[in-house]
């Protein structure tokens, strides 16, 4: 099939890297989705207003990026099988049994994003979600349906720049209160708010504190500094979607730079005098931080070992080192 040329993918290509981040708005005239069993057309992938994940955010999500690699003349899924993986733990906590496994969705992950045919870098969404049409406030026994849609989609945000962040007065939802550690639909309104706040004073992404004020992460990423030459992010203690990014950046990092990097609590002052810092996941990718509450981190500019770790994690995602060509799943 040819390719589909969506508002996305006119607004993102990888190769307007340096362009201001622009929010994707999806057409429902093209495309497939997966849902209900099968790959069907865009527009009738829906569900009814008496959804109960529509009602108590009762769904669980996962973002993976495709990396379009012109030279091999292929497309590129990044750690297809961490993301479900990751899923499947959702899918405990939040007592969900859909019928696909693991296996099924990587399959049909690669044959979905494989129909619309993509010579470009892509975003995958896939959903399970609480599909039964009730009100009762409960998890179990309720059907549960997977739902997969696909955008061309470059950069997020500018990833060269520099983002201009702020500690956010919301707080990250607490491990005890939320399972931040699910990737939980519900909880994104923890996010959300943050970030629109963040947004509404002028800054590009939020920084939440967790409930004893330390670092936790973004509104949809992982954060690492650099501090005295050593590479810390907050540990898995800290109330942080476990980052499949993150996982892949410790690893890469001391693979490439002999570094090992120290999970551990981070103090908010500790940003603040920073020699670089900067921030990861599947959306924003390896991001540069050059300030944190108007207060400049190191020269104010992209630091060395955030910019080198940006160009080998780049690299690795799309294809370009085989070294780490487990990383990715061909999709032609
Ligand atoms: C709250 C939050 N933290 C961190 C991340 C980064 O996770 P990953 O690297 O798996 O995309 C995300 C993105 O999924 C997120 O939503």
């Amino acid at each position: 099939m040819t390719q589909t040329n969506t508002s996305i993918s006119q607004l993102n290509g990888h190769e307007s890297k340096a362009e201001a981040p622009k929010i994707p708005v999806l057409s429902l005239e093209e495309g497939y989705a997966y849902f209900e069993g099968s790959v069907v057309p865009m527009s009738e992938a829906k569900v009814s207003v008496a959804t109960h994940a529509l009602h108590y955010g009762t769904a669980c999500f996962e973002g993976i990026r495709g990396y379009w690699n012109d030279t091999h003349q292929q497309l590129y899924l990044l750690k297809l099988r961490e993301h479900y993986e990751r899923m499947a733990n959702s899918w405990n906590v939040l007592r969900m049994h859909p019928k696909e496994t693991v296996d099924d969705l990587c399959r049909i992950t690669v044959e979905l994003v494989r129909k619309h045919g993509y010579r470009q870098d892509v975003y995958v969404r896939p959903l399970t979600y609480k599909a039964a049409r009730t009100i009762k406030l409960t998890l179990s026994s309720l059907e549960d349906a997977v739902a997969i849609y696909t955008f061309a989609m470059g950069n997020y945000v500018d990833i060269e720049a520099g983002l201009k962040v702020c500690t956010s007065s919301w707080r990250r939802a607490n491990s005890n209160a939320m399972p931040v550690r699910a990737k939980v639909t519900g909880a994104y309104i923890n996010s959300s708010l943050a970030v629109d706040d963040a947004n509404a004073a002028g800054f590009d992404e939020a920084i939440l504190l967790t409930h004893d004020g330390t670092v936790s992460e973004g509104s949809s990423c992982n954060l690492f500094i650099l501090r005295n030459g050593k590479l810390a992010t907050p540990a898995l203690s800290e109330d942080i979607l476990e980052g499949v990014t993150r996982n892949t950046l410790i690893d890469l990092i001391h693979t490439e730079f002999g570094m090992t990097v120290e999970e551990r609590r981070i103090d908010r002052t500790e940003l603040y005098a920073s020699e670089e810092i900067f921030l990861c996941g599947t959306g924003v990718q390896v991001s540069p931080v050059s300030s944190v509450d108007h207060r400049q981190v190191g020269s104010g500019k992209p630091g060395p070992i955030t910019m080198k770790l940006q160009e080998l994690y780049l690299a690795a995602c799309r294809g370009e080192n085989e070294k780490y060509r487990d990383w990715v799943t061909p999709v032609y």
